[in-house]
Order: structure tokens, then C-alpha cells, then sequence
């Protein structure tokens, strides 16, 4: 069934007040809910139809008495109810146990938890299960007091007590209203770290951080992120913590990242706990910005929600764009900054690209679904992150603040469209690039695919002048066969050959120093004359990755080289020296020839490691080599094998030769303070695992076992996860003899912590194959480890850390030729789906490029792609992936 964007309309009935008891327990739960329903005025009048699923009802009331209902799948009809305003009773169970799939009320170790967004509230009773219904909820909790002594629901507590049998209650009113799938509750055996704050405007709130007993030492980031979350929000955008009481519970079992129900975040562990000992830094990093995410949710999303699902990007768009903008200023200056928006746009590129090209392409805001689940995607998040950016540059910081202003006095309260955020930013900037073409600038909410920007340049030494040419195409997308020109902001700069910035005056412009703008190209094509440019420039095109296009500057590499070595825009350096990484790798992927990087670019990246004015974490940004799967989406059809071997022999080939540059840099970034997980200290150890990395990798290529004994040195000793970790993997990653006392070394110190047993997963199933005689030696070993007593399908975290890491991580492990990858695909998206669609509908997205592969695999993946299709009892979500992949 698919469901159209175009086709929405108001609720029949609006449901005003709810009251919810719960008599909780995992085999049986009762709910018993009192719904205060009015009838929507301006629709005809027609029977009010309830969803739910996967629930037994036992009993309804109208107004007190009985009335008449029935039941069609997936819905309660009542054909006539009492009048236009009227209260309904209705009691059913739910059953958390047997709830496999996580989505409303189910079980895990600690207890009982919801997870409601997008449709899991009817899962736990019978409602209008939808966004733009908008209710004030009273929730009395009753449960075995031994077993569930935390009972928390949203807003404030109003009361708890004794009851008889061993049980107690509690009871918690949310004065704000919201849509059901804010809604949470938690019975649970919790412990909780406490902190009271006092805000700007002189209220106290109470913060708190729940989490199973033996964690309560690993929840101190969290709580100073969610304090500097907080502070943040009211300092950047006045918008400040609107509830007495700010909750967050930590739960192992869980589909994604968080969720933001109002006043009660629900976490997956992995974002909330974090110790030096068990979290790496990139660890500490992902609490600190998913604790920004779920706040920043409480006004961009909460406050202000979405009409309908289509609207998604609406507030994850927004609140992805204000949690970048918040790790960005956590980390501190321009430099580290800059380093923080690369990792972001490598995210972007590694995943919402492939994304936009493939068979799931939709736009920022879809037209149609069928399972709601499958978008919540890279292009709604990070692709619509990009959109608000984009809206930021053209209005300015400023700008943007005072569109966000009247964003909030406009729509607070209410269920609104994307439409509606862009016109306000606009209408907040009267004038600006934004608001004089706001309806082409919204193409980026409804066209798929990602632009291709061309730009070439003309030197008229005569003239002293610069013409640059920008052209945009766009690709069909499934649905879209004709798009129409995007609004493009080009931020850029010109430089001399000896890297000087050069002026950046257009032809009829008063002369200006300034040497950085932003263009915008709003039509298929625009050529614009630089005046005042004494030599060639080199252009730097896209500063800051300004738009969310793939760029082609036809920069030759001695180009490339200079703006490696003399950008004054860290992220175009950066680019530069991927580009001329890249294109190396790809010419290498084509011919048959040993790969080998010219010594031109060798040098570069020598000097760029040996440059003492840059900051460690960009070195390492920059001598690290694009990945696998990105090189294979650079071709119309790949050979993933080849790639590794190119791969392999490149990074051999940088170990050998700045072997001398790698020993200065681990003698030069070892950090002898105490562990912080800031900027500066997390990118020393970046660069010396890096540099270890890279040392290992030589040794065992030599034959010398002094630097593979100094790794297992390192890893034995470390005083925190990321070196302890980073030792393990260079010894992995390089297969090292020692590697294997060091793995079972490392699951005895940690086997009873449940997130660092999933990196002890992860590390082994993302090793490199072997090239030569051991190829596949690391696909047997995934292999085994599927039997390893401590690997379960049922945990999310577990099987990710395995097999997602497998079959999104190592390409060269999972394509193989004799498509025994493409089997286990096969046979793990099926029982996953029969217990968890969402995750098996995530596992089946592996597969969906599979047109890109070369023979054997393209034939092999769709044979399998097939196989899959042809169950007849697939859930919907992973039906629409696999049936969206045949299609393409
Ligand atoms: N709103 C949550 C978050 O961003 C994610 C919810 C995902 N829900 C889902 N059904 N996949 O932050
Ligand atoms: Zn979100």
C-alpha cells in the first residue's frame, strides 16, 4: 500500500485529552485509556477509525455506555459516535515480551521501554496514531515495585505510591501537548545521575540520567552534554529548557540512536556511556552530539512538530543542522571546526550520495512511501541538514537566527510543513539571495538525485580578468524524469599560482579587498568576470562544501597540488588531496598495472604531515585514503576486488614510504596528560593510531617484529579505549601474529560490557581480506563468530556490529565470488524480518547498488535480491526495499 503526500487531509476528529493507565507487565500488559474526542468541524461527518496493531482489545465505551464498533485490519471503526464531542473508554493488552520488533512497549534486560515514532503508540492502544493530532496526556503507571522500581512517563510527576501485591504506582502529567509518538514510558530498574540547573531566565530544572546500576560511572559526558546542550541552545537560538524536568534512560535493545519524546529520551546505551576506559573518542564525540540532537529536538520537532510524515525533514533536517552547528562550537576554533564539517560531509558523501543514486532516491520530502520506516534516511537527516545550511549562507548567521525567531512565533504550538520553515527564514530576510527565488530554492525539498556542478575558467591576460562558467545538470531519479535548476550557492575564492588570495571583484562591481564570496547559480548556467586578476587564478569552488552537489572543476593536479598546500578554506584542502587520491585510485582500478601514487602526491601528503601549523586531527583527515565503498561509487560499474587490491597496495605504499615521517609522527602526538576528549587530544591519538597503523603495516610487510611488539606494548598498557583499541586494530588490520592474543586478550578484560564486546565484533568483521593465498580468511572468521555464544541477531547493537559492519564496511569480504556473502545476506534478512523489520529492512539496503557491481557479483547479488522478494511473508519494509532494488 502506498501512501501519497498528496492525498493528506485533516483528521476527522481531533482528540484533545488523554488519560492512560497502565497495568504493566511483560506477558500482559492492560491499558485503559480515556480519550476526550472532538469532532474536526470542517470535514463531513464520518465514523471515527482508530489504528492499532498487534493488540487485543477487551472493551469500549462512549460517554460512559456502550457503543457499537468494529474492528478491520489494523483499525477500530466507530461507525456512529455519540455526538461531536464525546469521551471514549477503551481498554486493551499489549505484549512486551513477545514485542520483537521494538516499536511500542517491549522488553529488554532492565525493563520495560516505548518507542513510539513514527507509528508504535498503536501498538500499545488504540489512538489516531498521527502527527498532526496533537493531545495533553495524565499517565498512571501501576508495577511490581522489586522488579520495575523506576516508573517515569512525560513531564512532571504528580504522585506515587504503595500498592498491594508488592506493586506501586506513579502518576506524570505533561502539560504540553503533543503528538503520540512523543510519548514514552519506562518501568525499569534504574539508577539515575542528578544534576539541578538554573537557566538564564532563573528556573531550576532537574536533569537526570537513568541507566542500569553498574553504569551510573560511565554517564558523566552525558550529563555535562545535556548541560551544554542546554546552555547552548538558549545562548545561539534563546531557546530555552521549557520543562521542570529533563530526562534521559539509556536501553540496550533499541533500532536506532535516540528518540526525543518530550521530557523522556530514550537512548540506545551506545549514545549515553562512555567511560575512557570502554569509549573511544569518536564514541564520546556521538554521545555528545546525539544528547545535542534529542534536546534540540524539544523545540525543533516538539514545540513545533510535523503535519505529516513527509514532513520528517522538517525537524530532523533542522535539529541534524543544529546539532553540527553544536559539536562545531563545542570543539572549539576555525581549525577544529573545519575538521568536524569534513567528517560531516564524508558522512554525506559516503552515504546519502550513494543514497540519491539508488533505487531508495527520494527527495528531502518524499511524495510517497510505503513503510514510513524506510525514511527515516541519510537524505531526510543529513541531505536536509544541508538544505537548512544552505538556507543559512544565503540569509546569513544572523540572518538565520531572526528566521528561526519567527519561525517560533509563528507555528509554536502546531503541526506545520517544511513549506512552512522556509517561508518564515525567508520572510525573516526580506531581500536576501534567499527570499528573491525561495520557490526555485525549494526544488531542494522536492527533487531527488544530487546535482552535478561543471565549472571551467578563462584567463584574459589582456583584460586582467576571469571568467568562470557554472552549469548545473541533474540526473532522473525513479518517479522524476525532468528536474528543475537547483538554487546553488557557490562559496569561493581565487589564488595564485604562489597561493596568494587573489580579489574576488565581478566586472561593474566597486572595488573591494575581499577575496571569499558566495555565488549563487539559480539557472542551468552563469558566467560571471572576475576583474583585477593579475595571473592565472586557481579557483576554489564550493568552500566549505557550500551546496550538496558533486563538483567537477576539471582542476589539473598541479592545480589540485596547490590548493592542497596553500587554501586558506581547510575544507577545500582537505578535498584537494582526496581528489588527487582518488582519481589516482581510480586510474590504478582500471589498469592492470601494480598501483602506485605518483611521488608528486607522496610529497604533498609528506608535507601536509610534516607542517607544523596544521592541527593533527586534519593530518589525519588528510593522509587517510577515501574507502572502498566510496571509490566503488565513483564507477558506473565496480570491481570491488580490484579496488582492494588497490587499496591495500596504496596504503603499503604510503606505510613504506613516509615510514620515517610516520615514527616522527607517533614520537610527536602522544599525549602525557589526563584523558579529555577534546579537539586537540582526540586528534593527537587520531594521528598516532594512524601513524601505529602505518608502522605495523611496514613491520609486517618487513618482517620486523619490534613495532609489532611496541602495538601490543601499546594495547596491553593504554590507559583509555581509543589507544587501547587503535593498538588492537593496527595489529588486526596489518595481521599480525600477535593480533590474536591481543583479540582474546581484550574479550576477557571486557566480556561483561556489552558495548565494547560489539567493537570486539565490529573490529573483526571490518579487517581487511588478506590479498594473495589467505583471501577470505576474514569472511570464515565472520563466520564463526556468527557462533560465538555472545552473538545474538535479536540485539540491534550485536548484529550490527557484525554483519552490517561485514556488508557495509568490508567490501572485499562481502563480494565475493563465489557469492557466499550475498547467502548469508539472504538467509539473515529473512529471520531478521520475521522478528524486526526496521532492522531487517536496514540489512536489506546492502544489497540495493548491486547494478553497480561488476560480473559475477551484479548476477549473483540479484539472484539473491530475488530469492528474497519471492517470500511471501516479507514485512512491508523490506519488501519495499528489496522490490524497489529489482525495479531499478
Ligand atoms: N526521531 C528520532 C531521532 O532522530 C529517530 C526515530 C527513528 N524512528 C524510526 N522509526 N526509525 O532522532
Ligand atoms: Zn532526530
Amino acid at each position: 500500500l502506498t501512501i501519497r503526500r498528496a492525498d493528506y487531509t485533516e483528521p476527522a476528529y481531533w482528540i484533545r485529552n488523554v488519560e492512560l493507565t497502565f497495568d504493566l507487565d511483560p506477558a500482559k500488559t492492560i491499558v485503559s485509556s480515556r480519550l476526550v474526542i472532538e469532532r474536526n468541524l470542517s470535514l463531513p461527518p464520518q465514523p471515527l477509525k482508530l489504528h492499532g496493531e498487534d493488540i487485543t482489545l477487551l472493551r469500549v465505551q462512549a460517554n460512559g455506555e456502550s457503543v457499537s464498533f468494529r474492528q478491520e485490519p489494523g483499525l477500530l471503526v466507530i461507525d456512529n459516535p455519540p455526538g461531536d464531542n464525546f469521551t471514549l473508554d477503551i481498554r486493551n493488552t499489549c505484549c512486551p515480551d513477545k514485542n520483537t520488533q521494538l516499536s511500542g512497549l517491549f522488553s529488554s534486560d532492565s525493563g520495560l521501554f516505548t518507542q513510539c515514532e513514527a507509528e508504535g503508540f498503536r501498538r500499545i492502544t488504540y489512538f489516531l496514531d498521527r502527527p498532526d493530532v496533537m493531545a495533553v496526556y495524565t499517565v498512571l503507571l501501576r508495577a511490581d515495585k522489586k522488579r520495575y522500581p523506576v516508573l517515569l512517563s512525560n513531564g512532571n510527576l504528580l504522585e506515587e505510591g504503595e500498592l498491594e501485591g508488592g506493586r506501586h504506582y506513579a502518576k506524570w502529567h505533561d502539560p504540553f501537548r503533543k503528538p503520540s509518538y512523543l510519548f514514552a514510558v519506562v518501568a525499569a530498574d534504574l539508577v539515575a545521575r542528578e544534576q539541578q540547573i538554573r537557566t538564564r531566565s532563573g528556573r531550576d530544572h532537574l536533569l537526570q540520567v537513568y541507566v542500569r546500576r553498574g553504569d551510573l560511572d560511565k554517564t558523566e559526558h552525558a550529563m555535562n552534554s545535556l548541560i551544554a546542550s542546554v546552555v547552548w541552545d538558549e545562548a545561539r537560538f534563546k531557546l530555552p529548557l521549557d520543562l521542570e524536568r529533563f530526562m534521559i534512560v539509556a536501553v540496550g535493545d533499541f533500532n536506532m540512536g535516540a528518540m526525543e519524546n518530550k521530557g523522556l529520551n530514550i537512548f540506545n546505551t551506545k549514545f549515553v556511556l562512555a567511560s575512557p576506559a570502554t569509549a573511544t573518542d569518536v564514541d564520546f564525540a556521538g554521545v555528545e552530539s546525539v544528547v545535542g540532537h534529542e534536546y534540540f529536538h524539544n523545540w525543533t520537532g516538539n514545540r513545533i512538530t510535523c503535519r505529516d510524515w513527509f514532513q520528517l525533514s522538517l525537524k530532523e533536517g533542522l535539529t541534524v543542522f543544529r546539532d553540527q552547528e553544536f559539536s562545531m562550537d563545542m570543539a572549539g576554533g576555525p581549525s577544529a571546526k573545519a575538521v568536524k564539517r569534513i567528517e560531516d560531509v564524508r558522512g554525506l558523501r559516503q552515504v546519502q550520495f550513494p543514497e540519491d543514486a539508488g533505487p531508495m532516491a527520494h527527495p528531502v520530502r518524499p511524495d510517497e512511501y510505503q513503510a514510513i520506516n524506510n525514511f527515516y534516511t541519510a537524505t531526510v537527516y543529513e541531505k536536509g541538514a544541508e538544505v537548512v545550511r544552505m538556507m543559512q549562507t544565503l540569509v546569513g548567521r544572523e540572518g538565520f537566527e531572526r528566521g528561526m525567531t519567527l519561525y517560533f512565533q509563528r507555528h509554536d504550538g502546531f503541526a506545520v510543513t517544511c513549506d512552512d520553515f522556509a517561508q518564515a527564514i525567508a520572510d525573516a530576510n526580506p531581500g536576501s539571495m534567499l527570499s528573491v527565488r525561495l520557490d526555485k530554492f525549494k526544488n531542494w525539498y522536492a527533487q531527488a538525485g544530487t546535482p552535478q556542478l561543471k565549472a571551467r575558467g578563462h584567463y584574459n591576460a589582456e583584460q586582467r580578468s576571469y571568467t568562470l562558467t557554472l552549469a548545473q545538470t541533474s540526473q532522473p531519479s525513479p518517479g522524476q524524469a525532468h528536474k528543475l535548476p537547483y538554487v546553488i550557492p557557490v562559496q569561493m575564492g581565487l589564488l595564485g599560482p604562489d597561493g596568494q588570495a587573489l580579489p574576488v571583484q565581478l566586472e561593474g562591481e566597486y572595488p573591494s579587498s575581499a577575496t571569499e564570496r558566495v555565488l549563487v547559480l539559480d539557472e542551468p548556467s552563469l558566467s560571471l568576470t572576475f576583474v583585477n586578476i593579475d595571473v592565472p587564478p586557481v579557483p576554489s569552488l564550493l568552500r566549505g562544501f557550500s551546496a550538496p552537489v558533486r563538483l567537477d572543476d576539471g582542476l589539473s593536479n598541479d592545480e589540485l597540488l596547490i590548493l592542497l598546500k596553500h587554501d586558506s578554506d581547510p575544507f577545500n584542502r582537505w578535498e584537494a588531496g582526496q581528489r588527487l587520491v582518488l582519481s589516482a585510485m581510480m586510474a590504478a582500478t582500471r589498469s592492470d598495472a601494480p598501483p602506485v601514487l605518483d611521488a608528486a602526491i607522496v610529497e604533498a601528503l609528506r608535507s601536509v604531515l610534516r607542517d607544523e601549523t596544521l592541527d593533527a586531527a586534519f593530518k589525519e583527515l588528510v593522509l587517510t585514503l577515501p574507502n572502498e565503498r566510496y571509490v566503488a561509487e565513483q564507477f558506473e560499474v565496480s570491481d570491488p576486488q580490484r579496488i582492494h587490491v588497490v587499496h591495500e597496495a596504496m596504503r603499503d605504499q604510503l606505510a613504506a614510504e613516509l615510514h620515517a615521517d610516520w615514527l616522527w609522527a607517533w614520537d610527536n602526538h602522544q599525549v602525557n596528560e589526563g584523558y579529555r576528549p577534546d579537539a586537540q587530544q582526540s586528534g593527537y591519538r587520531a594521528l598516532a593510531n594512524r601513524a601505529l597503523a602505518m608502522l605495523v603495516r611496514h613491520a609486517v610487510a618487513t618482517g620486523d617484529e619490534v613495532w609489532q611488539g611496541k602495538a601490543y606494548g601499546r594495547f596491553k598498557t593504554a590507559g583509555n579505549m581509543t589507544e587501547r583499541l587503535g593498538a588492537l586494530q593496527a595489529l588486526v588490520e596489518a595481521h599480525a601474529a600477535l593480533a590474536e592474543p591481543a583479540l582474546a586478550r581484550f574479550y576477557e578484560m571486557f566480556k561483561g560490557e556489552a558495548l565494547v564486546i560489539d567493537k570486539w565484533f565490529a573490529l573483526q568483521a571490518g579487517a581487511p581480506e588478506p590479498i594473495g593465498p589467505n583471501a577470505g580468511r576474514v569472511f570464515e572468521r565472520i563466520q564463526a563468530l556468527m557462533k560465538h555464544p555472545d552473538f545474538s541477531l535479536k540485539n540491534p547493537n550485536r548484529a550490527r556490529s557484525l554483519i552490517f559492519t561485514l556488508m557495509s564496511a568490508n567490501p572485499a569480504a562481502f563480494h565475493r565470488a563465489d557469492a557466499a556473502g550475498y547467502a548469508l545476506w539472504e538467509s539473515l534478512v529473512t529471520d531478521i524480518d520475521a522478528a524486526n523489520p526496521q532492522l531487517a529492512s536496514r540489512l536489506a539496503r546492502m544489497m540495493e547498488r548491486w547494478r553497480r557491481l561488476a560480473e559475477p557479483w551484479q548476477s549473483a547479488a540479484r539472484d539473491a535480491l530475488a530469492r528474497v522478494a519471492a517470500q511471501p511473508n516479507l514485512s512491508d519494509d523490506t519488501r519495499e526495499v528489496v522490490s524497489r532494488a529489482l525495479e531499478s
